[in-house]
């Protein structure tokens, strides 16, 4: 089972540790929630029509009623568990059970009892929907999860003993309204270089009616066809006009990838990782646990394109790095550290396969329709599960844009750009030790 969700956090573990940045760090996040609620207390329905919130361009965020209190999730298409951490014990629970149940992500966990009680998503309610009241939480500070993946992965699915009554809300919600298609949209909105921002949607059994067009885009199946994940056949990488071999990263004769919006950033081989930025002039490779971590001219990317089912989706060069500030010798810095990293989670065997994470990093640059098909467990559909692509990225005029707003970002910091040539990578040990 692969559950990720929130923040990477801690990319390696050991003497190389690498914390991730203070701009990405749960302190940070935990600044970035209060700016949340500024935002939800402030518009008068900040969620209308399934818009939804980007907090810091690192977690999407929408609003579930559950017994009968409002709360702020993060969308999670690489776990399979609704669970909210109640303020105070006042939830109108239909039935609290003593079930606990501890769930792991890709960093961090939670748990809790299991709990029944009306959810309310979108326009779709649910009058006994299974969730996670939880109130002990490690490393995770948010207010819940909504996972938007197969009833497979789900830890409460399967601590009732796969029990089609205790199925995820997905499930609940396609099973109440059979003659409708099983699916769900996902747009993921970019802010510059970080901030909250309302935008972008989420969506059930309905496209935005300004990108129907996914429709009719290729679908790739979910494969292999057992996966528990939203994992799909990648078809290419192309950087900067060189085709990267992916078959040295194939399982069963084809390489896959996870579209996971509960992960900020990408997990790729460090082959690839490398692929990607070692083109760049004067980008540094910094050695940790867990692979090399590029430290990137600010102003400078590569174009990096992914093909999925024959068509090209090209990445805007912002999604490729991520702003980190930081001080060291009384000054302020400002590095730019690759966000297709390498992880051991690609050589390790308790998942299904290698396979490479696209995160949220990925998923701006597209419009997403994720099919559940014949994963929905009391479903009639007999249509393998697919995810269909819309690019909303356009190669040409995303470049020159980049630089612009890069350039921008760097002057509106007030700090020094780091030239990575000169960069000594220990810096990161230094200031990893300042904000723990
Ligand atoms: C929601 O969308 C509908 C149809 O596009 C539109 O008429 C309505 O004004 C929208 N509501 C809000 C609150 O944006
Ligand atoms: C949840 O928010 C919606 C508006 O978005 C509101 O109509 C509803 O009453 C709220 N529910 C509770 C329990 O506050
Ligand atoms: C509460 O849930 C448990 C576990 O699902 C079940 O055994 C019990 O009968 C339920 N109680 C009520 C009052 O619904
Ligand atoms: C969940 O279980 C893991 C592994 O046993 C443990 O490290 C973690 O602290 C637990 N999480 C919570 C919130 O209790
Ligand atoms: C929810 O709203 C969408 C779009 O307005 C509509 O197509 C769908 O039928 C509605 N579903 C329910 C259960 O009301
Ligand atoms: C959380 O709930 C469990 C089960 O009810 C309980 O054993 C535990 O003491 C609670 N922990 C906290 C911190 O409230
Ligand atoms: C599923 O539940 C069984 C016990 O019923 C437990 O041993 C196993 O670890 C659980 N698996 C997951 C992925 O939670
Ligand atoms: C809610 O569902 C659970 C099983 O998931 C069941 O035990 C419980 O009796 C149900 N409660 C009501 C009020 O329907
Ligand atoms: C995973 O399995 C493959 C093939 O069975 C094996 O070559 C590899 O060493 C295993 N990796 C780990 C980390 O156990
Ligand atoms: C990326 O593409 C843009 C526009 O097509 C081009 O101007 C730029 O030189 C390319 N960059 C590299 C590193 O190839
Ligand atoms: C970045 O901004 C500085 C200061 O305004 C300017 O001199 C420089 O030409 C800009 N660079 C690019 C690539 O836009
Ligand atoms: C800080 O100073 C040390 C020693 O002079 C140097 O090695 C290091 O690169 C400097 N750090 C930065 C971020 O420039």
């Amino acid at each position: 089972m692969l559950a990720t969700a929130v923040f990477l956090a801690v990319l390696a573990a050991g003497s190389q540790a690498l914390q991730l940045p203070p701009s990405n760090s749960p302190f940070a996040a935990r600044r970035g929630l209060d700016k949340i609620d500024f935002i939800v207390r402030r518009a008068a329905d900040p969620f209308a029509n399934g818009t939804i919130i980007n907090s810091m361009n690192q977690e999407y965020l929408t609003k579930v009623e559950v017994a009968g209190h409002n709360f702020t999730v993060v969308l999670d298409t690489g776990s399979s568990d609704l669970w909210v951490q109640p303020r105070r014990n006042d939830l109108a629970v239909k039935n609290q059970t003593n079930e606990f149940v501890n769930i792991t992500y890709g960093s961090g966990s939670v748990a809790g009892t299991i709990a029944h009680g009306s959810v309310v998503i979108s326009n779709y309610t649910i009058d006994n929907q299974t969730f996670l009241n939880v109130n002990l939480t490690d490393d995770i500070p948010i207010e819940g999860i909504l996972g938007l993946g197969f009833d497979i992965n789900s830890s409460i699915f399967n601590a009732t003993g796969n029990n089609s009554a205790d199925a995820t809300p997905l499930t609940n919600i396609f099973n109440q309204n059979k003659s409708e298609n099983n699916f769900i949209t996902l747009d993921l909105s970019r802010g510059d270089d970080g901030g909250n921002t309302i935008g972008g949607a989420f969506t059930i059994n309905r496209y935005l009616s300004d990108q129907s067009n996914v429709a009719n885009a290729p679908r790739n199946n979910v494969t292999p066809p057992g996966s528990t994940d939203w994992s799909i056949p990648v078809g290419g990488i192309n950087v900067n006009g060189q085709e990267y071999n992916i078959s040295q990263d194939a399982f069963n004769g084809s390489t896959h990838a996870v579209i996971d919006s509960g992960t900020s950033f990408a997990i790729v081989s460090t082959n690839l990782s490398n692929f990607i930025y070692q083109g760049i002039p004067g980008a540094k490779s910094c050695p940790t646990d867990s692979g090399p971590l590029w430290v990137v001219p600010c102003t400078s990317a590569s174009n990096l394109t992914f093909t999925f089912g024959g068509q090209q989706y090209p990445v805007n060069p912002l999604d490729l790095t991520t702003l980190v500030t930081f001080s060291a010798n009384k000054t302020r810095y400002t590095a730019c550290l690759g966000v297709y990293t390498s992880a051991d989670v690609l050589a390790t065997n308790t998942t299904v396969l290698p396979f490479y994470l696209l995160g949220d990093i990925f998923m701006r640059n597209v419009y997403s329709a994720f099919n559940f098909g014949n994963k929905v467990t009391g479903g009639n559909s007999s249509t393998p599960a697919s995810i269909q692509f819309l690019s909303k990225t356009n190669a040409s005029t995303a470049y020159p844009e980049f630089v612009k707003l890069r350039n921008q970002t760097i002057q509106d910091l007030k700090s020094k750009a780091v030239d990575p040539s000169s960069f000594d990578c220990s810096t990161f040990d230094a200031f990893a030790a300042d904000i723990n």
